[in-house]
């Protein structure tokens, strides 16, 4: 139109044109077919089935995908999830989470095998360092060529990251030693790895800045231009025939940062702690509504039961509990000392008091215990090292702080462990006032939907201003009722 307004209809001037956008078509519209959905967005996995069964069908039964929280519970337990969610979706789309577990190296590749068996046919490996041989097991397992002569990898990989060297390796080809142990054991044949020396590992990779959870804090409208830069060069290097695609995930939480994410060229956008607070997420009643009275800055920093050692951090709530002081206290001790018995005694009395309430000799038996079905090389090793054994007592205490939190335990009330980012406040901002406002009245679909309406009319918004100059309309899309969200979209 250039700078001269046109003439419209009645002799009016044009000042502006906005095309119609729906929410359906923001995002990468490959990533919706491969994935079978029709919108681009995902609610994201929580460990411990708090990313539950109810909240994959709920998604799945709406066109949208959920990945289900396999982290930290048993085989059998994730087994019992894939016969459900199966059952229920049928050919609708889900996903299953994938974590790297390095303390249990055993386990990741159990439920590898697992998903293997199933037929579960999209994984999100997320919080790895550096590849490992079941994750690239499952990429490959059954890959061959196509009528067309394509290549065909019936197993999908998302790849959740937020480091630039680990997404490089994810959007790189299968490393070729693992390729060539997999041959080795027969699980490819020669053509089969030299298929899968031709696609990138993950076609999907999910860019993941400041988030609950595992996250080192990147800032997301940093992270994603870097993301999408290396998506850009590894695309270069290798010439796929199909592009790997970049997604968004950390502090999405409102109709705004749905729309910059999406303006900033992600595929998809991927949502986790909102997630938490709604009625499908598996955790009790009492932690949601800690969640939905949460600010954007009552989040802290605390240890990872998971890669305790390694001074691994997860971001979590810290309104309502002590747990992040707690956790970092345990770690304090374990750098300090070498062994549980090392401990001063004043100090394990506050211990055994506060955080264990048993003798640590006690927590141990129990976390023997735990071990004994579930990892038994863990209770050798600690047989063998001191150290390793207060890491276990204390990962141990780490890990039921999580489980209080998910029961409702009223006695253990302060210790809960609620892993969760800024975006929790920055939706209840958004919230406040509508319909989403309480707890109680949150569900994964309205919350998706809304956000994903809100961000399409953000974005025609943002066309308008570019066109007319102005910046002062508002930028607030209020959260309404599925039905009459519904009408709006129609
Ligand atoms: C309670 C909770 C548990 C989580 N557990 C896992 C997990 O087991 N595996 C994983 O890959 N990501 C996990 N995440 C991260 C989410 O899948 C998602 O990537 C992240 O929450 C997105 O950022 P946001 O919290 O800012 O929305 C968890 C997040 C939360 C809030």
């Amino acid at each position: 139109m250039g700078d001269d307004v046109a003439a419209g209809e009645h002799g009016l001037a044009i000042r502006a044109f906005v095309p119609a956008l729906k929410p359906e078509q923001l995002g990468d519209a490959a990533f919706r077919s491969a994935h079978g959905v029709r919108y681009a967005y995902i609610a994201g996995e929580m460990a411990n089935g708090i990313a539950s069964a109810e909240i994959v069908e709920a998604m799945g039964h709406a066109g949208m995908l959920g990945f289900f929280g396999a982290a930290g519970l048993s085989p059998a337990q994730v087994e019992a999830a894939i016969v459900r969610i199966q059952k229920n979706l049928g050919q609708r789309p889900y996903g299953f989470n994938l974590i790297h577990s390095p303390n249990e190296p055993a386990l990741e590749a159990e439920l590898v095998e697992l998903y293997l068996r199933y037929g579960v046919k999209l994984v999100c490996a997320s919080a790895y360092l550096d590849l490992t041989l079941p994750v690239v097991r499952y990429r490959t397992a059954g890959i061959h060529r196509g009528p067309g002569g394509e290549i065909v990898a019936p197993n999908q990989l998302i790849a959740k990251v937020s480091r630039v060297e680990v997404a490089r390796k994810f959007l790189s080809p299968a490393p070729e030693r693992f390729l060539k142990q997999l041959m080795t054991s027969g699980h490819l044949t020669a053509e089969q790895a030299s298929l899968a020396g031709q696609i990138p590992l993950a076609e999907d990779l999910t860019a993941e800045a400041d988030s609950g959870g595992h996250t080192d804090n990147r800032p997301a409208i940093t992270l994603i231009p870097t993301m999408l830069a290396l998506r850009d060069e590894v695309q270069a290097q290798y010439d796929y025939a199909r592009a790997p695609r970049i997604g968004a995930a950390g502090g999405i939480a409102t109709p705004a940062s749905a729309a910059a994410a999406f303006a900033m060229g992600a595929a998809y956008v991927l949502t986790g702690s909102i997630n938490q607070s709604c009625v499908e997420a598996g955790i009790s009643p009492v932690v949601k509504e800690m969640l939905a009275q949460s600010g954007q800055a009552d989040v802290i920093m605390a240890p990872a039961a998971d890669m305790f050692e390694m001074g691994v951090k997860v971001q979590v709530l810290k309104h309502g509990t002590l747990f992040a002081m707690r956790g970092r206290r345990l770690y304090d001790i374990y750098r300090e000392y070498g062994s549980l018995e090392a401990i001063p005694a004043n100090v394990r009395q506050g211990l055994e008091r506060d955080f264990f309430r048993t003798t640590l000799e006690d927590a141990w038996v129990k976390t023997r215990s735990y071990f004994e079905t579930r990892d038994r090389a863990q209770i050798e090793k600690a047989e063998r090292d001191p150290k390793h054994k207060m890491a276990l007592v204390f990962r141990s205490y780490l890990g039921q702080t999580s489980r209080w939190a998910i029961a409702g335990e009223e006695s253990r009330k302060i210790d809960y462990q609620v892993w969760c980012g800024p975006a929790m406040g920055a939706f209840n901002e958004w919230v406040k006032g509508s319909f989403l406002e309480p707890a109680r009245a949150r569900a994964v679909v309205p919350v998706a939907l809304n956000i994903m309406y809100g961000a399409a009319v953000l974005a025609r918004i943002a066309t308008l201003r570019a066109q007319d100059g102005s910046g002062t309309q508002t930028c607030r899309v209020p959260p309404v009722e599925l039905n009459q969200l519904h009408e709006r979209m129609n």
